[in-house]
């Protein structure tokens, strides 16, 4: 069995993500963005970003999955999903739920570089950057977390938990022998 642990509230959330897309709106002013969401972490992040950006923003979707399990990252990312539309010479924002080891925006960063796009801009709403196994550079951040695993706001484990309006620790409970 596992315990959930309120960690992050949907006012804390909420007041954030209107920070970040105060930012970006102000880092492309006049110019159309195109948001591009991870599958499917990254969903319910997008959703709310997209309506604090004052700018043209449209939305496209990739899903990639890594070989692993929850605490183990194989190193390995396929593509499951690519974007529907060409990326030239348009200004990418890539949205990310949460970047762990980074494996999964570096090889995403390293994809939708080579389509030549106008401007690419990173912006993760968690950053648990203390279990980075690659650099990576991210332009927009929300909370900077500690090694735990969370749940809630997009974010699952065994798919469980995504539609929580808050995001929680996921902590597990051991019962005495
Ligand atoms: P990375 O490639 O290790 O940076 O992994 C990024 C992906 O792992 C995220 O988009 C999530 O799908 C998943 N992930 C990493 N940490 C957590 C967590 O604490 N809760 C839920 N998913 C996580």
């Amino acid at each position: 069995m596992e315990k959930l642990r309120l960690f992050i509230t949907r006012e804390r959330i909420a007041a954030k993500v209107s920070e970040l897309g105060r930012r970006i709106s102000e880092d492309f002013p006049g110019e159309p963005v195109i948001l591009i969401g991870v599958l499917k972490g990254a969903s319910i992040f997008l959703a709310d970003l997209a309506r604090q950006i004052t700018v043209d923003a449209t939305f496209d979707f990739i899903s990639v999955s890594s070989y692993g399990n929850l605490m183990q990252h194989s190193g390995e990312v396929r593509l499951i999903k690519d974007v529907d539309q060409s990326l030239e010479d348009r200004n990418i924002i890539l949205v990310e739920d949460i970047v762990d080891t980074g494996l999964t925006v570096n090889y995403l960063t390293n994809l939708l570089s080579a389509r030549h796009p106008r401007r690419l801009k990173i912006a993760t709403l968690l950053d648990k950057s203390c279990r980075r196994m690659v650099t990576v550079s991210i332009d927009y951040v929300g909370f900077a977390i500690p090694d735990q695993f969370v749940v809630g706001y997009g974010m699952d484990v065994a798919e469980h938990y995504r539609n929580l309006s808050d995001i929680f620790v996921l902590e597990p409970s051991f019962t005495a022998m």
